[in-house]
């Protein structure tokens, strides 16, 4: 048995006692608002993270929004959107960037989300009780903002500029739901983009010190990454402070995948820098030939690689980071441990 089982199946039956039902609050429902890159194929080959965080919190895994009628969305819900960017289309066109057609996706799921409220609960105490009971997943966002653009050949130094405004669209969504009566929030830092095929194929270069020698991932574009999460995490500093009766935890996707980049073969991971699924080349990435295209190929084994398609990772590694960020507190700021989700449940580990 994984550690990760015997951990989740230790917390679910924590869960499941009415003492500490009683003790009140433990997460009821999850909400998630997310930013998938957009994919061709399936976007990962198996569960996500916040698949996990549910199956963590005992419940049920999140119903995408989108995925049609019918659909129970008390124990939560997944409003992800593939493709969509966290800033309006016009701050793009008006920088001659093209983006696909997606609408300004926060402010749509932020929609979505009031307008499905009411269907969740009955009274308005009931809807403040589901809200302050439910765990809400902030992203990751912006992510989109930034591989559009720079996937269009724009330049880093460009890039660099949109950051202030993606934090400001963050932060203002966070407030938002908030507002609404939210108390526990898990706001994603960004990946390691330099640890990811289409860059490492975009961005190739012959000159050495480009590279990160212990992991061969591309440094300038990992410590972009840093700079995003690094003006996010003073955004949520100030947001707490503001907000003091709400939990405002980062979680640091970041360092978590690169403690796997790192050491890939702790967790057998063979081939660490190469997408599962693609059209060729060294990093079995080809922008002319996406996963799920006509001369795509799959992988036989999945859990021997950290990227699925390219921009999703595999299921095999979103566990592992999902693992990261649910035990010790190494990885979440406060840590997740802290809150109401996993209280309890160490003495019993
Ligand atoms: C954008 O939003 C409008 C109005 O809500 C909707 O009719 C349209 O289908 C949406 N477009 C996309 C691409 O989602
Ligand atoms: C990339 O895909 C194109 C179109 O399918 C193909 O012609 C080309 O050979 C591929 N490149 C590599 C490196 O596999």
């Amino acid at each position: 048995m994984s550690q990760l089982s015997i951990f989740l199946s230790l917390f679910i039956m924590v869960v499941n006692s009415s003492s500490l039902r009683a003790a009140g609050g433990c997460y009821t429902s999850i909400f998630s608002f997310d930013f998938l890159p957009s994919c061709h194929g399936r976007c990962s080959d198996g569960r996500l993270i916040v698949d996990f965080i549910a199956q963590a919190a005992g419940l049920p895994l999140l119903p995408p929004y989108l995925g049609g009628e019918y659909q129970d969305f008390k124990k939560g819900v997944n409003f992800a959107v593939a493709g969509a960017t966290a800033l309006e289309n016009s701050f793009f066109s008006e920088r001659g960037i093209s983006i696909p057609s997606t609408n300004n996706s926060l402010g749509v799921q932020l929609d979505w989300f009031k307008q499905l409220l009411p269907s969740l609960c009955s009274s308005v105490s009931e809807c403040q009780d589901m809200l302050r009971n439910a765990l809400f997943l902030m992203g990751e966002i912006g992510g989109n903002d930034y591989n559009i653009p720079l996937f269009q050949g724009r330049s880093l130094e460009e890039i660099r500029t949109f950051v202030p405004s993606v934090i400001i669209v963050i932060s203002s969504a966070i407030t938002a739901v908030i507002e609404m009566g939210a108390r526990t929030l898990l706001v994603p830092g960004n990946f390691p983009i330099g640890c990811i095929p289409p860059y490492l194929d975009l961005y190739s270069s012959s000159s050495s010190e480009d590279y990160d020698e212990e992991t061969g991932c591309i440094k300038w574009l990992n410590e972009f990454s840093v700079y995003h999460n690094q003006l996010l995490i003073k955004e949520l500093d100030q947001l707490q402070k503001m907000h003091p009766h709400a939990t405002v935890i980062y979680a640091d996707y970041y360092e978590a995948a690169m403690t796997i980049f790192r050491s890939p073969e702790k967790y057998g991971f063979e081939r660490p820098l190469m997408a599962c699924c693609g059209g060729g080349g060294l990093y079995n990435h080809n922008s002319s030939c996406s996963c799920g295209e006509l001369g795509s190929t799959v992988c036989e084994d999945p859990s021997q690689y950290i990227s699925w398609d390219g921009l999703h990772l595999t299921e095999a590694a979103y566990k592992i980071i999902a693992t990261e960020l649910l035990q010790g507190g190494k990885y979440t700021s406060p840590p997740i441990i802290s809150t109401c989700f996993l209280q309890g449940k160490i003495s019993s580990i």
